[in-house]
């Protein structure tokens, strides 16, 4: 934290507090809406362990930063809360999409309970900039046409119907988010459902300069994960789709398929 409690005003009605997704990391994949928001701040309340430094700096000079990593819940929301009682703009910048994973509704409940509304400001989240980054599609007809974004259970848990065995039975193109520490478990749940040799992306801090990306089967997904000390900022994509053939071609392209926009009957 960066200053003094600031001076509310009595007679002020509270702007909203701006939640802002900051994308997986590189600059450049901010939104606009999300960068103006930004250069408006005030005060810029940021996750400094997910998002990056050259995105804070977007705000302007003078703008109070408040740097969350080693703040509690109770001490961001006693930040936030003060200063927009006192009438500032307050961009509280989450890294990725703030609907994911980004305790976002305690939040918000804190600040309707104190009368401040919200605003949200969607991100590009890490499985989208991983698929972009591996040039692949994610659903391919007759193959896989659903996207899981899950996560093993961990310290936080999962609800027992959202477990991982269940969402792996489904077979569909599986985006794990903050699991990297359970990957054993993970790749034997998956193996599972899965045949050995599906292939998984590994995800270490995409878009990032120092980003590493790499499919392997399955099988190898653990083994990888533990060479490379892969613990934090890492994803997985488990999916068959990353080993589609080159020839696989949509229906909705094909001469042989009329819609809506093509003609035919
Ligand atoms: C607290 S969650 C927030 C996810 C974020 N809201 C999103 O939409 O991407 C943090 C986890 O997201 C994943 N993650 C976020 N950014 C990433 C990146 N650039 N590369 C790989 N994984 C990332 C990792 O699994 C990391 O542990």
């Amino acid at each position: 934290m960066t200053a003094s409690p600031a001076a509310a005003d009595p007679g002020l009605t509270p702007k909203p507090v701006w939640i802002v997704g900051a994308g997986p990391g590189a600059p450049d994949l901010l939104t606009l809406r999300a960068a103006r928001m930004i250069e408006q701040a005030d005060v810029l309340v940021w996750t400094d362990s997910l998002v990056n430094p050259q995105i804070a700096a977007l705000a302007p000079e003078g703008c109070e930063q408040v740097r969350t990593s080693t703040l509690t819940l109770e001490q961001v929301m006693e930040v936030v809360l003060d200063r927009a009682r006192a009438g500032k703009t307050v961009v509280r910048l989450h890294d990725g999409d703030p609907c994911l994973y980004g305790a976002i509704a305690e939040q918000i409940c804190r600040l309707a309970d104190a009368g401040i509304g919200v605003e949200v400001v969607p991100g590009l989240s890490a499985y989208q900039a991983a698929a972009s980054a591996l040039q692949s599609e994610l659903t391919i007809p007759g193959l896989v046409q659903t996207i899981v974004l899950g996560r093993a259970g961990g310290r936080t848990g999962v609800p027992e119907r959202e477990a991982l065995e269940r969402l792996a039975a489904l077979r569909a193109s599986l985006c794990l988010y903050l699991s990297a520490r359970h990957v054993d478990e993970v790749q034997a749940e998956l193996l599972r459902h899965y045949p050995a040799d599906t292939p998984v992306a590994i995800g270490y801090r995409v878009s990032w300069p120092d980003q590493w990306l790499s499919v392997v089967p399955l099988a190898q997904m653990a083994q990888v994960s533990r060479e490379r000390s892969l613990i934090r900022t890492t994803l997985y994509v488990v999916s068959p789709a990353l080993a589609a053939p080159e020839e696989a071609r949509s229906k909705l392209y094909s001469a042989s398929h009329n819609h809506l926009f093509r003609g035919g009957a």
